[in-house]
Formats: structure tokens, sequence, C-alpha cells
């Protein structure tokens, strides 16, 4: 990774600086992600804040865990992030080719729960599609919480969006497990199924039966070309991609 400079557009409004979305991130930047997503899931991300409740040792594989995706989404290049203006990482929503057959990063046995939820969903959602799909997956989204309320996910998911489609992409995915899924249902995203965190099971222990809201985790998905009627990315993006599907 370098430092190259790129030109962000201006995005927000909030005088922030977001949607670098085909920047290749800096490895501070790549840090700042890994470091951000933690300390906000720790807090706020029901799974997270649950099982480091329960598990001294959870934090730090969470922190080790977050590295290595902040460094493969940005790898990815779908992946686009806010700052603030001292240049402070404050948002991101991680975004990644979604692949039937991938093989999970390894995961350290404090995350089993958490990873294996989430892959009760993604089996769910590969029984569902065809080996051809071009889909892409929101896997992690975190705002700071001095900026939460402002719309920024909203944004930075538009952002993530546009640029899916700009690729190529047709369908979007995601796994919510918190009210992130109020942004993504008014953005268009229905629920294909759920879990109850109540009855889920792992190794003989119910490893988020203590949450109560929301009660479950959702599979949500997107056809990107109906949502981008809706949301702000038609009126961003009036390139031959979107005119020829409109046609
Ligand atoms: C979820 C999260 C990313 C949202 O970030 P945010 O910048 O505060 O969200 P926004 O301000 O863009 O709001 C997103 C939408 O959700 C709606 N919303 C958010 N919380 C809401 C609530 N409690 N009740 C009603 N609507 C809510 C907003 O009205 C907005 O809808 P709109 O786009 O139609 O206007 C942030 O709260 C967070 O980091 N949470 C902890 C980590 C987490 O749960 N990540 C997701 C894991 S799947």
């Amino acid at each position: 990774m370098d430092n190259e400079p790129v030109t962000p557009p201006d995005t927000t409004g909030y005088g922030l600086h977001a949607g670098r979305i085909h920047g290749r991130y800096s490895r501070d930047e790549i840090q700042q992600v890994g470091d951000l997503m933690t300390d906000v899931f720790l807090e706020r991300e029901p799974l997270s804040h649950a099982l480091g409740t329960s598990d001294p040792s959870f934090p730090d594989a969470l922190r080790a865990y977050s590295q290595v995706l902040s460094a493969q989404c940005a790898v990815g290049g779908l992946t686009p992030i806010a700052k603030s203006a001292d240049g402070a990482v404050i948002a991101l929503i991680m975004v990644e080719h979604w692949d039937r057959n991938k093989i999970p990063c390894p995961q350290p046995p404090e995350l089993g729960p958490f990873c294996d939820i989430l892959d009760r969903l993604h089996v769910e959602f590969a029984n569902r599609r065809g080996a051809d799909a071009m889909v892409a997956e929101i896997t992690m989204g975190a705002v700071h919480r001095d900026f939460g309320g402002m719309g920024i996910a909203s944004r930075l998911v538009s952002l993530a969006l546009l640029n899916a489609f700009k690729q190529g992409y047709d369908e979007f995915m995601t796994k919510s497990t918190s009210d992130s899924r109020l942004g993504l249902k008014g953005a268009g995203f229905e629920v294909l199924a759920e879990l109850k965190y109540k009855e889920y099971e792992y190794e003989g222990t119910r490893p988020f039966a203590s949450i109560e809201d929301p009660t479950t985790i959702q599979l949500m998905w997107g056809d990107l070309v109906s949502i981008a009627t809706r949301v702000s990315i038609a009126t961003q993006y009036r390139g031959p991609m979107l005119r020829s599907r409109e046609e």
C-alpha cells in the first residue's frame, strides 16, 4: 500500500471527506479502519458487544481480525470510508465481491459464534443464487459515535452501491446484525431470511441470548438496478451503463 493521493468526491456536506471509491488505502488508513471497526463493534454492534462482555480475550481477537478484514477490503477497492476534517477515519462500509465458494480468512476461536452465525446466512444465500451471480456484499459497517445519526452510513452505502453498479454488479447483499437494517430497508433492501438470537446455538451454548434489540440477524438483499432508481445513485451516475439499463 502507498500514499498515492486520490481526489475523493465531496459527498457529505458535513465538512468531511468521504467516498474514496477507487482509492487505494495507505497502511495508516487500513490500521485506522480496523481500529474503528473494533472500537465501534465492541461498544454498539450486538454480537461483538455480547461476546466482548462474556469473554475477556474477545476484544484483542476482534482487533486482529478487523485488521485482516480491513486490509482485505482495501485490496478489493469497493470499500468507501469517511474522514473528519482532521483526517481521522470516522466511518467505513466494507464491501467485498460475494463468492459462494469463498474460503474465509483464518478466524480466531474467540470469534467462533460471530463467524458461524454469519456463515449460516452465507449458506442460506448460496442456496438461492446461481454460480454466475454478480453480487457485492456489505461485510461490515461502522460509524464513530460522535458522527452517528448524520446520514453518513447512508451516504457511504450509496457510494458503495454506485461503485458496484459501475463495476457491473447486479445485486447487493448483507447480513444485518443491528439497527443498520433500518437504513438498508429504506434504501430498498429486502429481508430474505433471519435467525433469532435467543434460539441460536453454538457448541451447546446460546451466546447471543442476551441480545434484546434487535431480536434477529437478517439476510438482506437488493437488486442493484431497482435500488439505483430509488436512491441517489441514479442522480449521481448518468453514465452509459445506467442509460443502457434504462432503455
Ligand atoms: C449502523 C450504523 C453504521 C449507522 O450509521 P449512521 O451514520 O448513524 O446511520 P445514518 O445516520 O446514515 O442512518 C441510516 C438510516 O437508518 C435510520 N436509523 C438508524 N437508526 C435508527 C433508529 N434507531 N430508528 C429509526 N431509524 C434509524 C436512519 O433514519 C437512516 O435512514 P434513512 O437513510 O432512510 O434516512 C451505526 O449506528 C453503527 O456504527 N452502529 C454500530 C455498528 C453496527 O451495528 N454496524 C452494522 C453491523 S451489521
